[in-house]
């Protein structure tokens, strides 16, 4: 679903910025974290898992109504068989270990990105995770797991021409509004705001197509160390942006 690309509705805050609804972040880091304390590399992961549950208590502490964290993209395939298998389990890990207290407190847990490479057990505890908190409405948590950009255009792209070869969809009604609906976050407004942390200054092919007006910030800090204060201060600086959607803006 596509936010309405012009600023309306909603609380205005400092200058007119509405407040966000959904940021997304790149948890970027936790390698470098752990080398920095000679510690391997699987323990930085560990510790970004802490960090991935101390920003979703923040989100919703800052008025958030949609997170997604990119925890696995297509591309991350490429590391170790070690690294990979570990990163697999600690989905799994929170899966298990955060399902209930998500259920709890309201929180839908959505999983984007190609589930077709997972093994048979993580697609099932993803699905359950979906299943229990399909209904949940006070917070929407979107896990980037197995999640490419591209692939993720290309497989609605595969989705849009079957439904169209169908005869379901004429190839002329495919707009960006129809076409949005084939997407992995087609139940989710486009993020207001991406944050990256460890200092990289790129993409790294994620929400390609969602993030298309979304304000940026990198942050300096490794994933590890994210906190409630630097999150907010990533809020502060996107409050003092200005968006113009192509317009002229404000002056
Ligand atoms: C982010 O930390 C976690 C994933 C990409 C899964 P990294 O593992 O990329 O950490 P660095 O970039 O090597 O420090
Ligand atoms: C991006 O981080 C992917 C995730 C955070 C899951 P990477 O560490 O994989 O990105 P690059 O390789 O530095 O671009
Ligand atoms: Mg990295």
């Amino acid at each position: 679903m596509s936010a309405a690309p012009a600023p309306s509705a909603g609380p205005v805050e400092d200058g007119g910025v509405p407040a966000p609804k959904h940021v997304a972040i790149i948890m970027d880091g936790n390698g470098r974290w752990a080398k920095a304390r000679g510690l391997a590399r699987t323990e930085g992961h560990k510790a970004g898992v802490e960090a991935a549950r101390r920003a979703v208590e923040a989100a919703r502490d800052l008025g958030l109504q949609y997170l997604t964290l990119y925890s696995f993209s297509t591309e991350n395939w490429r590391r170790p068989a070690g690294e990979v298998r570990d990163l697999m389990g600690l989905l799994r890990q929170f899966i298990v270990d955060d399902l209930p207290k998500l259920k709890r407190e309201g929180c839908k847990v959505v999983i984007i990105g190609d589930r077709d490479n997972l093994s048979m057990d993580l697609k099932a505890l993803v699905h359950r995770a979906e299943s229990e908190t399909r209904d949940n409405a006070s917070f929407v948590l979107q896990i980037a797991f197995n999640y490419g950009g591209r692939d993720e255009i290309v497989r609605a792209a595969r989705a849009a021409a079957k439904t169209a070869a169908s005869g379901a969809l004429k190839p002329e009604d495919i707009t960006e509004k129809t076409f949005e609906t084939f997407l992995d976050t087609k139940d989710c407004p486009d993020p207001d705001l991406v944050i990256r942390t460890s200092g990289e200054k790129r993409i790294s092919n994620y929400l390609l197509w969602q993030a298309a007006y979304a304000e940026y910030v990198f942050l300096d800090v490794l994933w590890p160390d994210f906190s409630k204060e630097v999150f907010a201060g990533a809020i502060e600086e996107y409050y003092r942006r200005e968006r113009r959607y192509g317009g002229v803006g404000g002056n």
